[in-house]
């Protein structure tokens, strides 16, 4: 699985969801963009750095996510794995997406590997799962969100549910990662099923 974590507010759902694939043996091939970087350090501190993302993944979610590996991969290295339709990556989340690489990935501009990553993702018909974050939207960021979904992505918005009654910020994140997962086709207990009443 590719994650791209891109320099949208929401880097909490982006270790979450890497924590949750990573707990299921998977293995991740990650790439951060310059403002995702950012994010992860000023919304979720020092700690979160990319260079040491294993041991705060492991204190933050638990030893579990040792059961799977990562792979960093530099945003500006067009020649990694994740550049061709070749390499065996079932699938991509970027989570959070800014508007800018949800605009560029709507025009399959490639510029940077979280472009061309995705862009081998709908060449290749993979599954690919866009979780934009703004509000409100412009009429060209909704336009690049059709465009993406027509293309074969997932449009999957940063909008965790109240319904489940969640009570941190974490709980909020566990929502919204388990919808990542299951968009990517993994099952998960991030949430418990929907019994038909809240609160149950
Ligand atoms: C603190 C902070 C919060 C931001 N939040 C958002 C956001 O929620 N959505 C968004 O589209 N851009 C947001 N941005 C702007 C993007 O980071 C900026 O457009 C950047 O160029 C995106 O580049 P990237 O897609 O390569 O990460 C934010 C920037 C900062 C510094």
């Amino acid at each position: 699985m590719a994650i791209a974590i891109t320099g949208a507010s929401g880097a909490i759902y982006a270790t979450r969801t890497l924590a949750a694939l990573l707990a299921r043996g998977v293995h991740v091939e990650l790439v951060v963009s310059d403002y995702g970087k950012r994010l992860l350090h000023d919304e979720l501190g020092e700690a979160a750095s990319v260079d040491r993302l294993m041991p705060f993944l492991a204190a933050k979610y638990g030893e579990a996510v040792n059961a799977g590996s990562v792979t960093i991969h530099s945003n500006r290295d067009q020649g990694a794995t994740l550049a061709s339709g070749s390499h065996g990556c079932s699938g991509m989340a970027i989570v959070p997406c800014s508007m800018k690489t949800l605009a560029a990935v709507a025009h399959g501009l490639s510029r940077n590997l979280i472009e061309r990553a995705a862009d081998v993702m709908l060449k290749e018909h993979r599954r690919l799962v866009i979780v934009p974050r703004e509000t409100p939207m412009s009429l060209p960021q909704r336009r690049n969100m059709v465009r993406c979904a027509e293309a074969g992505a997932m449009i999957l918005p940063a909008m965790p549910a109240f319904y489940q009654l969640p009570k941190t910020l974490d709980d909020l994140a566990d929502f919204m990662a388990g919808k990542i997962l299951s968009a990517l086709g993994f099952e998960h207990d991030l949430y418990p099923p929907w019994t038909g009443q809240v609160g149950e």
